[in-house]
């Protein structure tokens, strides 16, 4: 019995032309969890979808348990107790949530599925180790972000893993959620279980991990243990760019109301909710999960309908059915999922970046290319998008590369409102303070902006004004400086009685 639960080599990889790792170790002791940090392309995902079988490696060696281990295929390794949570690559999403639980290890009476059994022990298996109850008859696909993490480990758990592989889990989650997670994750490494997490939120992984191995452009850039180090000292081993100023001054004069929203209701999600936006105000917008702020954005932009209330956009009354017509009215907004109405992934990065902008670059009808050339690659050098040239489709980029090109698409169209649902999720450090350069920016040319984040600390660095959402209902308005990220958890969380209402 070895102590090392993963052991990996001189690992290399090459897609075509890019070498997306090179020479890499990485070794996981048994018992603890490790981190795997670098910036938006630096390789993490290729490593673990390598060792997930489903890339194969150019060269490396790996072992399990001290095993030595050949030729990976994805149910080789679940065969050798290797569990994942992939960045990119959902569950069944027809399956429901029990059945995704127990995938390839239904509970049979003889040959038959026993269905009954199967609910049962998935609602207490998920109630077990994460104290929530998810409906075992709901469709995947109909479940939270949260929600799908909680099925995925709990198929682990399951499975009886003895290691879980976790890319970017928390990208989609909120505070709590979090807390939860990591509740979870050091009583497993209590169990022995050897844990792989990869995160750009420096905090968890000073928080949760024991090991910290850094990529740097494919490379190991060094191991660190966060108890003895520091996360200015990880961050200066990812990135070679200044990150002092994480959150960068705004400027903007706050003008007229752009969006005004006045008892706005759907039913099941939100009621009488006011929301008003000025030219050149960034609101964020904030709640656990199920508060409504999300749904509330959607029905604004036409993704689904207020049942009730006035919704007006620059002085018109206005109630979008489609996506579509939001945009010709002046809406922009960048949606949680980016998958599913985010970027075409066969399309590529010039394509997708230029599509919702297309009009301001052509005349008479035809596309003047060259200016259309000159915006995309300057969106591409800002943002820093990791890709050899602006033809390449965006599925083959790093996931937040994808995010980065839809943060692009959106932020480069003419627009009086922008609806930013989470836009910094999966950005590593350097990338997200452009992305606040260019919120900067637009509020600076009066646009109005409002700011969903599940990033506590970037709603209060960031915004002008926070409302705070909770079961639907707006309980806390504060200005800029009056509340910090632990209150904001606590209002949000319905925890707290300071509910400061600002007229
Ligand atoms: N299927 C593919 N075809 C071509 N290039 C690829 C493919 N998958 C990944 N790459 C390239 O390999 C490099 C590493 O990508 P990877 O997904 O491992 O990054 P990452 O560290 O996970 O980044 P992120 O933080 O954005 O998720 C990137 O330059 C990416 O564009
Ligand atoms: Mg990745």
């Amino acid at each position: 019995m070895s102590d090392i639960a993963i052991d990996m080599r001189g690992i290399s990889k090459q897609f075509g032309p890019v070498k997306a790792l090179e020479n890499v170790d990485l070794q996981v002791r048994k018992g603890s969890v490790h981190g795997i940090v670098g910036a938006n392309g630096a390789g993490k995902s290729t490593i673990i979808k390598i060792l997930a079988g489903i890339y194969r490696l150019s060269d490396g060696e790996v072992e399990i348990d001290g095993k030595p281990i050949d030729t990976i295929t994805p149910a080789s390794i679940e065969k050798e107790g290797v569990h994942f949570i992939h960045q990119d690559r959902l569950l069944v999403p027809t399956a429901t949530a029990s059945e995704a639980v127990f995938l390839n290890n239904e509970p049979r009476v003889g040959p038959f599925l026993n269905a009954r059994r199967m609910k049962r022990e998935a609602v207490e298996l998920i109630k077990k180790h994460f104290q929530v109850e998810i409906d075992p008859d709901t469709l995947v696909r109909d479940l939270s972000a949260a929600q799908q993490k909680i099925v995925q480990i709990s198929r682990a758990l399951a499975n009886k893993a003895k290691v879980l592989v976790l890319d970017e889990p928390t990208a989609a989650l909120v505070a709590a959620e979090v807390t939860s997670l990591f509740g979870v994750l050091r009583a497993l490494r209590d169990d022995n279980i050897a844990i792989v997490f990869i995160s750009h939120y420096m905090q968890e992984i000073m928080d949760i991990c024991d090991d910290v191995t850094i990529l740097r452009n494919g490379e190991n850039a060094g191991n660190v243990v966060p108890a003895e180090s520091s996360i200015e000292e990880i961050v200066a081993l990812m990135v070679n760019r200044d990150t002092s100023e994480m959150y960068p001054r705004r400027t903007a004069e706050i003008g007229e109301p752009v969006l005004q929203l006045e008892n706005g209701t759907r039913v099941g999600h939100f009621e009488n909710v006011d929301v008003e936006v000025h030219k050149g105000e960034v609101l964020g917008l904030t709640g656990l999960l199920g508060s409504g702020d999300k749904q509330l954005l959607k029905c604004m932009f036409g993704l689904d309908q207020f049942d009730a209330g006035t919704f007006t956009l620059n002085g018109n009354r206005r109630q979008f059915g489609s996506p579509a017509e939001a945009v010709k009215a002046g809406l922009a907004m960048i949606p949680e999922d980016r998958r599913a109405h985010g970027v075409a992934v066969d399309l590529s990065v010039s394509d997708n970046i230029s599509i919702a902008s297309i009009n301001s670059h052509s005349n008479n009808g035809y596309v003047d290319t060259k200016s259309e050339a000159n915006m995309v690659n300057g969106l591409i050098a800002e943002l820093g998008v990791k890709t050899p040239d602006r033809f390449l489709p965006v599925r083959n980029l790093s996931g937040g590369n994808q995010q980065k090109v839809v943060v692009a698409k959106w932020l480069s169209c003419e627009s009086s409102v922008y609806l930013l649902d989470d836009p910094t999720v999966a950005v590593d450090v350097g990338a997200k303070v452009e992305i606040y350069n260019l919120i900067n920016r637009l509020a600076g040319e009066g646009k109005g902006i409002i700011f969903v984040s599940s990033d506590l600390e970037e709603t209060v660095e960031m915004c002008d004004r926070i409302l705070v959402m909770y079961r639907g209902r707006i309980v806390g308005k504060y200005q800029r400086g009056e509340i910090d990220s632990d209150q904001l958890l606590a209002v949000a969380s319905g925890a707290s009685t300071d509910i400061r209402e600002v007229p």
